[in-house]
């Protein structure tokens, strides 16, 4: 049922592609629906340029016949498109479950659009029962996890912080990171949890993105919503 939600969501997405669209091509088991499906309108004859957002992306676009540039060569995108872990009203989310959410920003930020595609248990009135990825440098990682910890008291929120795959053998991002799973509860100002993340030195990035999504395709029982950002 979840993946086939999934699937409808990639699909409705799809259907904004104009030929020509340079891409963002997010991560994840929704995201992977959205690329197959791209790679259909591909092999059909339609032209765009992806820019993937993690190595497994990278390689299920190209072996779905897309053609792929990176940032280093383009400076914006048309469009990006991916999937979340929560979804709030604001259009604010949580990223990162699968750990590429780094890549996901920056190419989100450098895209003049971006579209979530999500089944409807993504959606929560408040965001943070799923766990914030937070990205940090392997370097002074006690300290760092030190920091944000006190950090996190400082804005009155629990301190739990998971090393993501444990301390024998952590995750290792696409860039060479560690990840920091904050489990929160309930993040009732994001903003200024983000403020507060970003000022720590040893973090890379955190799974909030704030502003970045305007519009979501969000698949339920009764079809797919879609919801609007300001
Ligand atoms: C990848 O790092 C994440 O941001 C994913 O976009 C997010 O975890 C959603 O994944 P699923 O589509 O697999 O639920």
């Amino acid at each position: 049922m979840g993946e086939k939600l999934k699937q409808e969501a990639a699909e409705r997405a799809v259907e904004d592609v104009k030929p020509g669209m340079r891409l963002g091509l997010g991560t994840g088991s929704t995201a992977d629906f959205f690329v197959r499906a791209l790679g259909a309108r591909v092999r059909a004859g339609m032209d765009v340029i992806g820019v993937p957002t993690s190595e497994r992306t990278r390689a299920l676009a190209e072996s779905e016949g897309i053609e792929l540039a990176t940032l280093d060569t383009l400076a914006e995108l048309d469009l990006t498109v991916d999937g979340a872990d929560e979804i709030d009203s604001q259009l604010s989310l949580i990223k990162g479950g699968g750990g590429a959410l780094l890549r996901e920003k920056i190419v989100a930020a450098a895209s003049r659009e971006m579209i979530v595609i999500a089944d409807a248990t993504k959606k929560v009135a408040t965001l943070g029962q799923f766990p914030l990825p937070i990205e940090v440098v392997p370097f002074g990682l006690c300290a760092t996890r030190h920091a944000i910890r006190a950090g996190l008291r400082s804005l009155g929120l629990p301190d739990a912080l998971d090393l993501r795959g444990g301390d024998e053998h952590p995750f290792v991002t696409d860039g060479g990171h560690y990840i920091l799973d904050a489990r929160l509860g309930a993040i009732e100002n994001p903003r200024q949890l983000a403020d507060m993340l970003v000022a720590v030195p040893g973090v890379v990035e955190h799974g909030l993105f704030i502003g970045l999504a305007k519009k979501a395709y969000v698949a339920g029982p009764g079809g797919v919503e879609i919801l609007q950002g300001t």
